[in-house]
C-alpha cells in the first residue's frame, strides 16, 4: 500500500475477528518496523507479542482486575487534565463512541461495558506490548511513539488493523509478572492487532480530525 494512502486510511479498530495473524505476517511487520528512527540510533524498543492461549489467559486476568477496579500502576502517568480545546476533543471522542453504540452518557453499565472491552484487547487475536528499559526518559518514549506508529501503519498496509491501548498499561506490574518481564522495565503501550470485524457497530465510529489550517502556521 502506498504510504500516503496508509496514513490516511488507518483508523483505530475496536472489534476483531478471531482469525489469528500468521507468524510470517507478524515477522514482516516487525522487519519493517526495525527500520524506525531513534535518538542517536539507540533503538530502545523491546517487543512482546502475545497470542493464542497466553493472550486469552492474560485478557481474563486483566478483565478481572479492571472489573474489580484494582489499583492501577501505569509506568507513564495518566494525564490529570487537558487544556480546554483538548479537553473538548477528548470529551467529544468519548461521547461519540458511546452514541455509535447507542449507549447514553447516563448509562453507567453501558459505559463500563465499553471500558472493559479494552482489557480483552477488543477481541483481537494478538496483543503487542512495547517496553523500554526503566532507566530511559522522554526521548526514548518519543522514539517509541515513532516505533508504534510505524508498527500500526506497517500492519495496516498488510490488512492487519490495530488499537493502541494506554488503558491496558494500568496493570503494568501484573502484565510483567504474567510475561516474566523484569520489574525494572517500563511498559509504554499495548497494541491490539488483528483483522477487523466489519459487522461490528463499534468499528463504524470515526474520530473527528482537525484540518491542517487549524494546527499549522506558515512562515516565509
Ligand atoms: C497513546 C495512545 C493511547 C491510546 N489508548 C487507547 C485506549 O486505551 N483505548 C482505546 O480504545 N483507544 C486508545 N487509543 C486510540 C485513540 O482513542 C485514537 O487514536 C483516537 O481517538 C483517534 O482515532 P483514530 O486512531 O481512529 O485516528 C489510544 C491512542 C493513543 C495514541
Amino acid at each position: 500500500m502506498e504510504i500516503l494512502k496508509a496514513i490516511k486510511t488507518r483508523q483505530s479498530i475496536r472489534a476483531f475477528k478471531a482469525n489469528p495473524i500468521n507468524q510470517d505476517v507478524m515477522k514482516k511487520i516487525l522487519q519493517a518496523v526495525s527500520n524506525s528512527p531513534s535518538y542517536t540510533n539507540t533503538q530502545p524498543w523491546e517487543v512482546f507479542v502475545v497470542s493464542g492461549k497466553k493472550k486469552k489467559e492474560l485478557g481474563q486476568k486483566l478483565l478481572e482486575l479492571a472489573r474489580a477496579k484494582a489499583p492501577t500502576h501505569p509506568a507513564l502517568p495518566t494525564p490529570k487534565g487537558w487544556p480546554p480545546a483538548l479537553e473538548e476533543r477528548s470529551r467529544e471522542h468519548g461521547a461519540r463512541r458511546l452514541s455509535t453504540l447507542g449507549v447514553a452518557r447516563s448509562d453507567e453499565e453501558g459505559r463500563e461495558k465499553l471500558r472493559l472491552m479494552n482489557f480483552e484487547f477488543y477481541g483481537a487475536p494478538c496483543a503487542v506490548f512495547l517496553f523500554i528499559d526503566g532507566s530511559l526518559g522522554e526521548w526514548s518514549i518519543f522514539d517509541m511513539g515513532l516505533f508504534a506508529q510505524n508498527l500500526i501503519l506497517a500492519a495496516h498496509s498488510l490488512g492487519v488493523e490495530s488499537c493502541l491501548q494506554a488503558s491496558v498499561t494500568n496493570y503494568a506490574p501484573e502484565i510483567k509478572k504474567f510475561l516474566g518481564i523484569a520489574e525494572s522495565k517500563k511498559l509504554v503501550i499495548c497494541i491490539a492487532l488483528g483483522y477487523p470485524d466489519e459487522k461490528a457497530k463499534l468499528n463504524t465510529y470515526r474520530s473527528l480530525k482537525q484540518k491542517p489550517d487549524e494546527f499549522t502556521r506558515w512562515y516565509e
